[in-house]
């Protein structure tokens, strides 16, 4: 382990985490109504993510997200796929891989043991994973408070006595006491105040290009990933819609699932004139999905194939998308 926590420690264009049709199923059943089914929480998802980056996950609730972050930080294992952490394929969690791998979680107060001192709190990953003394402690978890932008004396008081929005500096500074290359970030502004949102998003913004931390980023709200995503990927009852580098995802959403998110989020622009598209309807239960494609029953541009035939994810270079009628491209020039 080396003698500073806060340490670069990938090279660009490295591919850190690599998810090859990643699925989880649960089996449920013998609840109110007896019946036994199978819930497909995650049914597919590939995707890679490089050093330095930030890939987006964005759904509404219940698509999987939560689920893809547990298999993802091998807290789970996978029904079926396959999971390459730094180009090793994950088939058990050893210590060393979940090192690599962090995550920080929406409620910051529920991890974060209320009986303990912010020192002992940030401190308590080196006591268990290296040999550092008292003093090296002290002197690691002191740098890394400085770092997210807690005071010295902070380091004496508990979790009760600071507000959301430094409660999740401290859950962001323990994740990095073991200097990973990788966090997960399952919501972690959703719980803050909209002002104290930008505060940590910019932390970690600032974090990920000091240190080339590669993020996997999880929100169902689609402005908060909008400064911060290079890549986006849109979930629906646990599988892409579409995905794509954040810029083309944004200015022309191909999926009119991804329509819809965008459009129920402000614009930054009130001069470019907004379409207003409400979706109907509840997301279906994944114990009971629709036949053909899953958005099917909430969707405008639904026709009879969409109804029986489940789309594939289209691969169409950068941008791809799992839908028969994707919205057009615009023009050239307009
Ligand atoms: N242990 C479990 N047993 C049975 N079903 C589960 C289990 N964990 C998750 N699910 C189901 O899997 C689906 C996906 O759940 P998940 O928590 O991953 O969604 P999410 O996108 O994180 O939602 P949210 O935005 O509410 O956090 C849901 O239908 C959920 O009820
Ligand atoms: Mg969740």
């Amino acid at each position: 382990m080396s003698d500073t926590v806060l340490e670069r420690r990938t090279a660009t264009g490295e591919i850190v985490v690599e998810a090859r049709e990643l699925t989880r199923y649960y089996e449920v059943g013998g609840g109110l109504f007896g019946g036994k089914g199978v819930v497909k929480a995650l049914d597919g998802v590939s995707f890679s993510l490089e050093a330095g980056k930030t890939l987006a996950v964005v759904g509404e609730s219940g698509c999987g997200k939560s689920t893809l972050a547990r298999l993802v930080t091998m807290i789970e294992p996978p029904s079926a796929g396959e999971l390459l952490i730094d180009g090793i394929p994950v088939t058990q969690s050893t210590p060393e891989l979940r090192r690599k791998m962090q995550i920080v979680f929406q409620n910051p107060y529920g991890s974060l043991n209320p009986r303990q001192k912010i020192g002992a709190i940030l401190e308590e990953p080196l006591v268990i994973n290296t040999q550092d003394d008292a003093q090296t402690r002290r002197r690691k978890a002191s740098e890394m408070m400085e770092r997210v932008g807690l005071r010295a004396e902070h380091y004496e008081r508990y979790p009760h006595m600071f507000s959301g929005g430094q409660r999740q500096r401290i859950a962001i500074a323990r994740a990095l006491m073991l200097n990973p290359k990788i966090l997960i970030l399952d919501e972690p502004v959703s719980a803050l105040d909209v002002s104290i949102q930008a505060q940590v998003l910019n932390i970690l913004m600032d974090l990920q290009a000091e240190l080339g931390l590669a993020y996997l980023f999880i929100s169902h709200d689609l402005s908060v990933v909008r400064h911060l995503a290079d890549d986006i990927m849109v979930m629906y009852l646990g599988k892409p819609v579409e995905t794509g580098p954040s810029e083309e995802v944004f200015n022309t959403p191909r999926h009119p699932y991804t329509a819809a998110l965008l459009s129920a989020t402000p614009v930054a622009d009130p001069f470019h004139e907004k379409h207003r598209i409400r979706l109907e309807g509840e997301l279906p239960s994944p114990l009971d999905p629709p036949k053909g494609c899953a958005f099917n029953p909430r969707c405008w541009r639904a026709d009879d194939t969409c109804r029986a035939e489940q789309p594939p994810l289209f691969d169409l270079g950068l941008q791809c998308h799992a839908c028969f009628h994707p919205l057009p491209l615009p023009e050239p020039g307009t």
